[in-house]
């Protein structure tokens, strides 16, 4: 059966939408559980097809897990295996975060390596190396990686880029290393200092995570613990460019960690669109008639996340004049503007940039989401454009937003999903 979101476009939007916790911190959160057996209660993980996704493969390492109240209990006393299933991992590219959990714990992991994906090739070569680095053995065998160590030795590995999982895999396995572990080049993402401060309420000795450079001394063990998982900025990203869409600034965001959305916040503010704030981490957006072109470069945090590029794409449609959009981190994450363009965008891509001719009135029509978050920017591009609006491979958008139909239709739009034979 084919599920596909149907939009009712241009209904004015009014009310509040409530952020939910972050996708990105909690899939690092539930594999760093592995590190020490015992039971834990992270609290807002979301309920995302990604959660579900690496929750099935910690029940195949054997934990049990529980959604409770509003929090996820997660019991590792039963772990008996360090291998991950092709079938679940090929589904979730964050599987490659069990690599550095379970070598760190078990000193081996046997891990498919993850395929690439709509946005990029996705290679995890920093990963092997910088487990290399640290004493692991790797080999690929039959599109694994089988990853064995006598012991883990810390050393000083430096990253070629900032790559936020391969930091997190690397801040794991290092919480085992003999000896001081140094990453250097350290991505700084507020997911990666999640990450840091609930490895050091779990004993590690990690400090430094959110810089350029993370220093661990490796320990004999870890403890379980409880945690809250932060606010998750994609996705009030995500709503905050739904309420700038639309002219009436009637749509407050809640749970919004301001400072982890800094960059965002300043290019919407060149924009000519303001957030008001209504409450603690609670923001009114606010827009003039007219939005101002701009020019975005994605980059490392605290760079212009590049997850919140297709947003700013689709808004910058309605802005008056030209802009630019520069992926530099993904080599293939344009691939939505050709969906945008049939619904009467103008938009070129040339090498790495978008060049938006604003503004262009968006018309309803069929289009399928490629990736995660340009998925969720057709929907977005639905709700301000006339007439009807089809989004198919909706699963994609399920990966990483809790109750969105729910949650847009409560401030009004027209959306539901409806199922017919693919
Ligand atoms: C994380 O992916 C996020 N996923 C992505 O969010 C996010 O887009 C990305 O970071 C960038 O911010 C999770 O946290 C689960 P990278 P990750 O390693 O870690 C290259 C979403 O929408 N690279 O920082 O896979 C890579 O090809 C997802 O939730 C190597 O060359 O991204 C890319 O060009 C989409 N070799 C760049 O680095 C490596 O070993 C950044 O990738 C690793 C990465």
């Amino acid at each position: 059966m084919e599920r596909k979101y149907v939009i009712r476009g241009k209904k004015p939007l009014k009310g509040e939408i409530e952020v939910s916790g972050a996708k990105n911190a909690s899939l690092p959160a539930i594999c760093a559980t592995l590190l020490a057996p015992g039971i834990y209660k992270l609290k807002k993980v979301p309920k995302v097809r990604d959660v579900f996704c690496m929750l099935r493969i910690m029940e195949h390492l054997g934990a049990v897990y529980k959604f409770e109240k509003d929090y996820l209990k997660i019991d590792t006393t039963g772990i008996n295996r360090a291998s991950v299933p092709y079938e679940l991992a090929s589904q979730i590219r964050a599987s490659i975060l069990f690599l550095g959990a379970l070598v760190g714990a078990f000193k081996e992991a046997e891990v498919p390596l993850p395929g690439g994906c709509a946005i990029g090739k996705r290679p995890v070569d920093f990963h092997i190396r910088g487990l290399s680095q640290l004493g692991a053995e790797i080999k690929l065998d039959k599109g694994n990686l089988i990853v064995k160590a006598k012991k883990l030795k810390g050393t000083e590995i430096v990253l070629d880029f900032p790559s936020v999982t391969a930091t997190e895999n690397l801040m794991m396995a290092g919480c085992f290393a003999e000896g001081e572990t140094i990453i250097k080049n350290a991505a700084k993402e507020p997911e990666v200092v999640f990450l840091g401060e609930m490895l050091k309420k779990m004993g590690a000795n990690i400090k430094g995570y959110g810089e350029d450079t993370i220093y661990i001394k490796g320990k004999k063990k870890l403890k379980s613990i409880n945690i809250k998982i932060i606010p998750d900025r994609i996705e009030a990203g995500t709503y905050l460019v739904l309420g700038a869409l639309m002219e009436e600034n009637e749509v407050v965001v809640k749970n919004v960690e301001e400072e982890h959305l800094e960059t965002p916040i300043i290019k919407l503010e060149e924009m000519g669109i303001t957030l008001e704030k209504v409450g603690k981490n609670s923001f009114l957006v606010k827009r003039g008639k007219s939005i101002f072109p701009v020019n975005v470069m994605t980059a490392p945090y605290p760079g212009f996340p590049t997850d919140l590029q297709p947003f700013f794409a689709v808004l910058l449609t309605q802005a008056e004049g030209i802009s630019f959009v520069t992926e530099n981190i993904f080599e293939n994450r344009f691939l939505y503007v050709f969906e945008l363009n049939r619904m009467g965008a103008d938009i070129k891509v040339e090498e790495k940039t978008a060049i938006i001719k604003g503004p262009t009135p968006l018309t309803g029509s069929p289009v399928k989401a490629t990736d995660l978050r340009a998925g969720a920017a057709l929907v977005l591009s639905g709700l301000c454009a006339e007439n009807t609006t089809t989004v198919y491979n909706i699963e994609l958008i399920e990966r990483g937003y809790e109750n969105f139909v729910k949650k847009l239709s409560g401030v009004g739009a027209e959306i539901k999903v409806t199922e017919s034979e693919s």
